[in-house]
C-alpha cells in the first residue's frame, strides 16, 4: 500500500496553521524563517520558492535573502551573524550546495543552534545521537512521522538504511535506533562500498534507500511485506511535454508488490520533507514565545 506523504503534509500542515492561528491570536508576531540563498542553481531556486511557500500556506512570516555567487565567505558569515542576533527571525537556513569558495562546514557551524532549523549543526546532530530534544533535519523526520502516523511497527524490526549521506542516510540510521517510537530497530547502514547490498536488503523489515540513483533498487532485493521509502527524487529523460519524469531509488512497479508499504515519488517522502522544516521552525518559535 502507498504510504501517501501528500496526504499526510497537508494534515499536518492544517494542524500547524491552526497552531500558529492560535500563538499569534494574542498578538504575538508569527514565527518566521530566514532562507539565505547563494547563486543561481535552480534546484536550490526551486526548493526555496517552495519552502517560501509552504511558509505562507502555515501562516509563518518569510525572507529570501538572495546572494551573487561572487559573495565572500566573510561576508556571508557577518550576514548570519546579523541574522543571530534577530530576535524577530526563529529560523535560519542556508540553502546547499554553496560556491565552492564557501565552506559549508564553516557556515554550517556559524548559525546559532538555537535558529538551526535544518538540523545541520554538530550540537543539534550530537544532541540527536543521544537522543535528546532537537531539531531533527527535514527528510529523516518527514519519514519519521510518515512511519508514526501511518501506526507502523519498528520497536524490534530489522531497518536497511542505504546511503550514508550527512543529510539523510546517517541521521536516518541513528533515529531508527533510538530508543524511542518510532526507533528501536536493529539498523544497518549500508553505502557504496557495501560487499553483496542485496544480502542485507533481503533481511530488512524496513529498506530506506536515500542514494540518488534512479530504481536502483529492485523487487528481487526485497523481503514480501517489508516497508519501503524511497528517499530518490531524480530527473530522467523523457518522450513527454516537460522532457522528463521523476523517478525514485526504487523501482516502484515492482517492489510495490512485494512491500507491505512503499512511499511513491513523487507524493511520498518529498512533501514531508518541508513538513519537517516547518515544525522545527514552529519548535524555535515556541521556545520564545509558548514556554
Ligand atoms: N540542500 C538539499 N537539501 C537541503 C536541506 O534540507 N537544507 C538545506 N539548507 N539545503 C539543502
Amino acid at each position: 500500500m502507498d504510504l501517501n506523504g501528500k496526504a499526510l503534509s497537508q494534515t499536518i500542515k492544517a494542524e500547524i496553521a491552526e497552531e500558529v492561528a492560535n500563538l499569534t491570536a494574542g498578538g504575538n508576531r508569527p514565527p518566521h524563517l530566514v532562507a539565505i540563498l547563494v547563486g543561481e542553481d535552480g534546484a536550490s531556486r526551486t526548493y526555496v520558492k517552495n519552502k517560501e511557500n509552504a511558509c505562507s500556506r502555515v501562516g509563518f512570516a518569510s525572507t529570501i535573502k538572495r546572494f551573487d555567487a561572487s559573495i565572500t565567505e566573510d561576508e556571508l558569515l557577518a550576514e548570519i551573524a546579523s541574522i543571530n542576533e534577530d530576535d524577530g527571525i526563529d529560523g535560519l537556513i542556508v540553502q546547499l550546495p554553496l560556491p565552492g569558495h564557501i565552506s559549508e562546514s564553516k557556515v554550517t557551524h556559524a548559525i546559532d543552534p538555537s535558529k538551526d532549523v535544518d538540523g545541520f549543526h554538530d550540537i543539534n546532530i550530537g544532541k540527536l545521537t543521544k537522543g535528546e530534544d532537537t531539531f531533527i533535519s527535514a527528510t529523516p523526520y518527514g519519514i519519521i512521522q510518515l512511519l508514526e502516523r501511518n501506526n507502523i511497527e519498528t520497536s524490534g524490526k530489522h531497518c536497511v538504511v542505504v546511503g550514508r549521506s550527512n543529510i539523510v542516510g546517517r541521521p536516518m540510521s541513528i533515529l531508527m535506533s533510538r530508543n524511542d517510537n518510532p526507533g528501536n530497530c536493529t539498523v544497518t547502514l549500508c553505502h557504496s562500498r557495501t560487499a553483496d547490498l542485496k544480502s542485507f536488503t533481503l533481511m530488512a523489515d524496513i529498506v530506506i534507500v536515500a542514494l540518488g540513483r534512479p530504481e536502483f533498487v529492485t523487487a528481487d532485493m526485497i523481503k514480501p511485506g517489508a516497508v519501503v521509502i524511497d528517499v530518490g527524487i531524480t530527473r530522467v529523460d523523457a518522450d513527454n511535454e516537460k522532457g522528463y519524469v521523476l523517478k525514485g531509488d526504487v523501482e516502484y512497479s515492482g517492489v510495490s508488490e512485494k512491500a507491505s508499504w512503499i512511499t511513491p515519488v513523487p507524493g511520498g517522502v518529498g512533501p514531508m520533507t518541508i513538513i519537517g522544516l516547518m515544525q522545527n521552525t514552529l519548535k524555535a518559535y515556541k521556545s520564545k514565545f509558548a514556554s
